[in-house]
């Protein structure tokens, strides 16, 4: 009888689960969107239930999907948006507020005294971080001081702080566990990347009191066991990361140098750094890439907030096409060269320009401008700002990954490949399973289950699909990146 592993993707829109077979081959998907809440500018939530319920309606259609049974399964690994804040009552589980979304600027505020305090050197050899309204921190302390009663229930050890993983493991378990992975520990502004520990100083500067925070286990661990309740079988929770980190790992990037670039709802480049938390000199960010028998190895990011959400945005609030898949033909027909620019500053710039009040804007109108060039604008958009990631990388690193290997659902889209790859000058190299979020998941499990024995066993399962080289003339490239460089220059609030 085959078995599975259940690799549960907590999104930032919606929620999978993939049944994934040995050689990480998909048995079945099953999806659920869940509302997004804007309560006020600059303010994005997600009611926890919601994500609750996609989660476990999602796990129990995979199912049904694949005509699998839960005994099939031998473990879960859950992957998830990270950053995301949420505080639950320990007694009941029930959330004490909206989880405030990983994109929410709404400590824009608080994080700028705290950098005129001059904290930003000291938050960043610590963490890794900078100080953003992205990080968990922040959002935390936002909780405690407007929802009514909550530092004082906290005081009283009455709630519980988890990022979207460690909510759901609560959840999952009934309450027995209150745990997560040191990738997703690493996204909260809250933990010594060093020492591997919650840093006492780093809780007081947020006024965070600790018995709110959950162990920190590694990536591939006992992280207890998927309640009988919910799946008709107890299931072990062996392996998990937060999804950017997690699509290394389905990416295979184990070797210092190899890179990865995760095209959801927002772009998340990252490469292998090994055993060295390098600290950049441009403002990316020093991270956890996983955590296996104890030893860390790092990576460094940048984060650009909105991509694919700059596709959803055009379809959605635009209505210039009705589905994703349209926007390669569009493109297609616009001539090369058009001079259309749009900044997807929606909720601020994420690195390198870390500008929380930058907005959003379209530049280079002309008369002969149709839907076809602002959709081509949107695109482009994605990978001038990857490009604004390599130039960082390249001075960070002293050199930057020859290669780059990219997943995530706007990478089906061919045009948008050539254009990155244009515009880096580098090979992009697209993988058969673009699912690799979810995959990584699944290998992290894989290898606390046994089904793996090295990540070397893991690295030969993956597979390239095509292979996109740079064909664009240098001055070409230049010229349209100094376009793209002018019109951010134009969107900074500073
Ligand atoms: O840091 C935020 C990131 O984890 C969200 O990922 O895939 O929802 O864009 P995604």
């Amino acid at each position: 009888m085959t078995s599975f592993i259940l690799a549960i993707d907590q999104g930032t829109t919606s929620s999978r689960a993939i049944l994934f077979d040995r050689q990480g081959q998909i048995a079945a998907v099953s999806q659920q969107e869940f509302p997004q809440h804007f309560p006020q500018d600059g303010w994005i939530e997600h009611n926890p239930e919601d994500i609750w319920d996609s989660v476990l309606a999602t796990c129990k259609d995979v199912l049904v999907k694949a005509n699998v049974s839960a005994l099939q399964v031998d473990g879960v690994g859950i992957t998830n948006q990270r950053e995301t804040t949420v505080v639950w009552d320990r007694k009941t589980g029930k959330p004490l507020y909206n989880a405030i979304v990983w994109q929410d600027r709404r400590t824009s505020e608080l994080c700028q005294s705290l950098r005129d305090q001059g904290h930003t050197e000291g938050v960043q050899a610590k963490t890794g971080l900078l100080i953003d309204p992205y990080f968990s921190a922040t959002k935390l302390a936002w909780i405690l001081d407007n929802v009514e009663g909550a530092r004082e229930r906290a005081d009283r050890g009455e709630l519980a702080f988890g990022t979207v993983d460690s909510f759901l493991i609560w959840r999952l378990t009934c309450g027995k566990r209150h745990v997560t992975d040191a990738t997703n520990a690493s996204r909260t502004a809250l933990f010594n990347i060093h020492t591997q520990q919650w840093d006492e100083s780093l809780l007081k500067l947020f006024n965070v009191p600790a018995n709110m925070l959950p162990e920190v286990k590694d990536s591939s661990d006992d992280f207890g066991t998927l309640d009988a309740c919910w799946l008709g079988e107890p299931l072990p929770i062996a392996g998990v990361a937060g999804d950017q980190q997690a699509a290394l790992v389905g990416q295979a990037c184990f070797r210092p140098g190899m890179g990865k670039s995760t095209y959801g709802t927002g772009c998340f480049m990252i490469v292998n750094t090994g055993e060295t938390p390098s600290l950049s000199r441009n403002r990316l960010l020093t991270t956890i890439g996983y955590r296996i028998n104890g030893k860390p190895t790092y990576a460094m990011e940048g984060s650009i907030f909105v991509a694919g959400a700059t596709v959803q945005w055009l379809r959605d609030g635009l209505n210039l096409f009705a589905d994703a898949s349209e926007t390669e033909a569009l493109a297609r027909g616009t001539r090369s060269g058009h001079s259309v620019y749009l900044v997807p500053a929606f909720t601020g710039l994420g690195a390198p320009h870390w500008d929380p009040k930058a907005r959003g804007a379209i530049f280079g109108l002309t008369r002969d401008t149709g839907i076809a060039e602002i959709v081509a604008a949107g695109l482009q958009a994605v990978c001038y700002q990857t490009r604004d990631l390599q130039h960082c990388m390249n001075d960070d690193m002293d050199a930057s990954p020859g290669k780059l290997r990219v997943d995530g659902g706007m990478v089906k889209n061919s045009w948008v490949m050539q254009f990155l790859a244009d515009m880096l000058n580098v090979q992009v190299d697209r993988p058969t399973i673009l699912e690799t979020t979810a995959l990584g998941a699944a290998y992290l499990a894989g290898l606390r289950l046994g089904w793996y024995e090295t990540l070397e066993e893991i690295e030969q399962l993956w597979r390239c699909e095509r292979s996109f080289t740079p064909k664009m003339d240098e001055v070409n490239r230049e010229q349209l990146y100094q376009g793209w460089l002018d019109a951010v220059s134009r969107v900074r609030s500073s």
